[in-house]
């Protein structure tokens, strides 16, 4: 099978994509293997590409057209099933999924719980995380570790930290292994859906939701019921939002459910992207090391050995480059879906109502229409963000339903981010580079190796 060009030395790992349409059958198994593979070549020269597998389907890299499908006429385009049928098990009619008048005043009620003020509050548990990976990694120092496992847990920790502030009997390592094999398991089931797959394939049978998911459930009900009864102390966390959260259109409150639901959702949402964009960025940042002293001479400058916190969040535009182009490159949530409702036309394109609608924004961040040396690790693409058109990166989505954690996954990453990289120095190990997969999310197969060694002081004065 002729593929796009293998990967050159000089740049940072990537998916050969297919150069001639697959057969059904073999979408199918590799759907099953890496969902980035099924990306046609030509996805990355042009905005629209077409196909039939069961159901018609269009992927869209074009600006306008994501403006048009994810903005201007969101209504005609309703999240699809696929991504429904994942997620609803274990997140319910959440935020996540809800459409229309529920979706509505779930993102009311919870918009401000994200609010830049409260999330600038959470701060201090961002920098908490930071410190404890610092120190991980300080007794890992000589050494190599898997930075994703570290990156995981240090997410983990701030996500179980401001939805139910750490304690109430909840078991962190529990309730992370029940979402991690939930998605795991339900992934791969649901990819067929994706392609529409026909009704005589066959499917392993649906999964009912986990004795460790419904365990989950139960505690994180357990947890919202006794804070009902005690009220917080100190710095409300996001449940403590939540709880006061109202729809100021109706003052409708969140039953239990619906709190849980969210505080859920944020978690299975929140935690393992974050962690994502941490893990590729240190591999980018080890892949070219001269951006990497960039980055560290920042860092130091800024930080002077202490650990990061919110207020040195906007002081550190060169970490936030380096995120920004990670999540170009390696977007968490690479490619989204959803069904058109009614007949449209995409760059020209009949689209009919059923029609499957798949913005890959691997392809996207990558189009060769859009962006110079798309392939190669460059942070200064985002110097000026005014020059990048908002249409044509979409790591968090946009519209209505653009992710409602946006600013505080960039707070979280660039706090962990500038603490780790003042502190060491990252180098890839030969032979150990990751995969990038996609089931799901965008993941390293294979983890995140790399070479740890403290940094010096004198690391600064040298790239400044
Ligand atoms: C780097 C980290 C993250 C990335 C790349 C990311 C990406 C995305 C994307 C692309 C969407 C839109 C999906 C679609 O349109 O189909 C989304 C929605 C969402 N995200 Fe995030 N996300 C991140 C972090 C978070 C965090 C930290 C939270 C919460 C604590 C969160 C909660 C949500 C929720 C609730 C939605 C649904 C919003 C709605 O439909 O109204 N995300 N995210």
């Amino acid at each position: 099978m002729p593929r796009d060009a293998a990967p050159a030395a000089d740049l940072p790992v990537r998916v050969p994509l297919v150069r001639e349409p697959w057969g059904i059958l073999r979408s199918l198994e590799v759907a099953r293997r890496n969902l980035l593979e099924l990306i046609p070549e030509v996805a990355l020269r042009q905005p629209i590409v077409s196909g039939r597998t069961g159901v018609r389907w269009h992927m869209v890299m074009d600006p306008e057209s994501n403006r048009r499908i994810l903005k201007d006429r969101v209504e005609d385009y309703p999240k699809s099933e696929v991504t429904k049928n994942i997620l609803k098990p274990a997140i319910g009619e959440s935020l996540f999924i809800a459409e229309g008048a529920h979706w509505h005043w779930q993102r009311r009620a919870a918009a401000p719980v994200f609010s830049a003020r409260n999330i600038r509050n959470l701060g201090p548990i961002m920098s908490a995380a930071a410190d404890r990976a610092a120190a991980r990694l300080e007794a890992a120092a000589g050494r190599a570790a898997n930075l994703l496992d570290e990156m995981v847990t240090a997410t983990f920790e701030v996500i179980s930290d401001v939805t139910l502030s750490g304690g109430e009997g909840f078991d962190r390592a529990a309730v992370h292994r029940a979402i991690d094999n939930y998605i795991a398991q339900t992934a791969k089931v649901s990819l067929l859906d994706i392609l529409g797959a026909p009704a005589w394939v066959p499917r392993p049978l649906r999964l009912v939701s986990s004795a460790a998911m419904r365990e989950m459930k139960r505690t994180a009900d357990a947890a919202i019921d006794r804070r009902r009864g005690r009220g917080h102390a100190g710095v409300p966390d996001l449940l403590d939002l939540l709880l006061e959260g109202e729809d100021p259109k109706t003052g409708r409150r969140m039953t239990t459910e619906e709190l849980r639901d969210n505080l859920l959702t944020f978690i299975v949402a929140g935690h393992e992207t974050t962690a994502l964009t941490l893990a590729w960025s240190l591999y980018l940042l080890a892949f070219d090391p001269a951006q990497q002293a960039r980055a560290r001479a920042e860092a130091q400058r800024v930080l002077r050995g202490r650990t990061a916190t919110a207020a040195d969040v906007g002081h550190l535009p060169f970490i936030r480059q380096v995120i920004d182009e990670a999540l170009r490159l390696y977007p968490p949530a690479a490619m989204v879906s959803r069904t058109a409702r009614v007949a449209d036309t995409l760059c020209g394109r009949e689209v009919r109502p059923g029609d499957t609608v798949m913005l890959p924004f691997y392809a996207l961040h990558r189009s060769y229409l859009l962006w110079d040396d798309p392939h190669a690790f460059r942070p200064d693409r985002f110097a000026d963000r005014a020059a990048i058109d908002r249409f044509a990166y979409l790591p968090f989505g946009d519209g209505p339903r653009v992710c409602i954690g946006a600013s505080f996954a960039i707070q979280e990453a660039v706090i962990i981010l500038a603490t780790l990289v003042s502190r060491f120095r990252f180098s890839r190990i030969p032979g150990k580079d990751p995969r990038p997969v996609l089931i799901l999310t965008l993941r390293p197969e294979g983890g995140v190796w790399l070479g740890i060694e403290r940094a010096g002081p004198a690391d600064a004065a040298c790239a400044a």
